[in-house]
């Protein structure tokens, strides 16, 4: 006996079709071509799969419950693996979700740009192009090896949306980590990649506001693919971007941002190091990168704030920024967990 089906009407109606009972809402929407992004196989751990559910919710699953936090869930912000069909549902997706795609694409470009970070350059072959907006991610799938399980990894585009046709990734090696290890040791030249996306609401706002960037390590991704956009549109921004690394072997594409500030008064870069020798022939910045924008910036209350990195590392930033007067709606950030 064929079983029962529940609707499944999106946005309004924007979209409606029919799921069978006991499916997971994020494999119904997948079936139908609507590609959540999700980076745990649907098992509950990564927190990516957030739909909002306006009608026929089932109660919060205890995964939901430990990685939603309680104003969100009170938003009705559900996890679509967690979610069971046993009802017809209305749920609200951003445009961003909607748009989203596969695609695939050749490695052309294998780079290492520290020890620990290498720089990708992927060439599109279907579909051939990508529309994005600068600071977006996509997620990247390793398939599976030396008997590991295949995984799904979101990473910030680097390269500008000029560039159509490809995707720069700076990805850092997470030690035993399963699809940086991939990538660091197993992936070569010519190899096909498997991408979805762009997602991702991570992009400068409308204003004009003076904006601070603060990245770390691969958190560079995002705001060198934002530099590169608004230098290649000639839009003037007012911009200091602050880039934490522990020694001057961490740091990279300083050349290519040196030469963006020497070109474009309204930018300033600012790499600070935490552990470099005291001996060293280093004459910029030391220290932590918070200590030193708090320097930098004593009153922020005027500007925006951008930050990529871990998640030790944006908190941190967020108790320094809101401490020296910049609203908690004016910072924006990318947690890479
Ligand atoms: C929006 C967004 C954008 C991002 N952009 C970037 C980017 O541009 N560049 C970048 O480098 N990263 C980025 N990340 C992080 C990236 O998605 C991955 O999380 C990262 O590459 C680690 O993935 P992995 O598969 O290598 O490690 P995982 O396999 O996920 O492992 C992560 C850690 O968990 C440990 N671990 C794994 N399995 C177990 C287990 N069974 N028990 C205990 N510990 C375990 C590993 O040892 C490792 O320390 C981004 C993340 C987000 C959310
Ligand atoms: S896909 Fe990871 S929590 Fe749902």
């Amino acid at each position: 006996m064929e079983s029962k089906k529940f609707s499944i009407r999106i946005n309004d109606g924007e979209r409606t079709f029919f799921a069978p009972a006991g499916e997971s809402l994020l494999s119904v929407l997948f079936k139908n071509g609507i590609l959540v992004p999700s980076a745990c196989g649907g098992n509950g751990r990564c927190g990516f799969c957030r739909v909002k559910i306006t009608d026929g919710a089932p109660d919060f699953t205890d995964s939901e419950r430990s990685l939603i936090s309680e104003s969100d869930r009170l938003h009705r912000v559900h996890l679509s693996c967690q979610v069971r069909i046993e009802s017809d549902l209305k749920i609200e997706l951003p445009a961003s979700t909607l748009n989203a795609k596969r695609f695939s694409g050749i490695l052309e470009e294998k780079l290492l740009l520290t020890s620990d970070i290498v720089g990708l350059r992927i060439r599109l072959v279907n579909p051939e192009e990508i529309a994005f907006i600068s600071g977006q991610y996509i997620q990247l799938r390793s398939p599976m090896y030396d008997g590991r399980e295949s995984s799904i990894r979101a990473y910030s585009i680097a390269s500008p949306p000029s560039d159509r046709n490809h995707v720069e990734l700076n990805i850092r090696l997470v030690p035993n980590g399963l699809c940086s290890t991939w990538i660091f040791q197993h992936l070569q030249i010519g190899q096909k990649i498997n991408l979805t996306g762009p997602y991702g609401d991570f992009h400068l706002s409308g204003s004009s506001a003076p904006a601070i960037f603060i990245a770390g390590g691969s958190g560079m991704a995002p705001f060198h693919s934002i530099l590169h956009d608004l230098i290649g549109r000639k839009i003037r921004r007012d911009v200091a971007f602050f880039f934490g690394a522990r020694t001057q072997a961490d740091l990279f594409y300083v050349d290519e941002l040196n030469r963006f500030m020497q070109e474009n008064p309204w930018f300033q870069f600012i790499p600070a190091l935490s552990n470099e020798p005291e001996d060293s022939d280093w004459k910029n910045e030391r220290g932590l990168i918070t200590d030193v924008v708090a320097r930098y910036f004593p009153d922020c209350s005027k500007h925006e704030a951008y930050l990529c990195g871990s998640p030790g590392m944006i908190d941190s930033c967020l108790k320094v920024l809101t401490r020296n007067g910049m609203p908690k709606d004016k910072i924006y950030y990318d947690k890479f967990a």
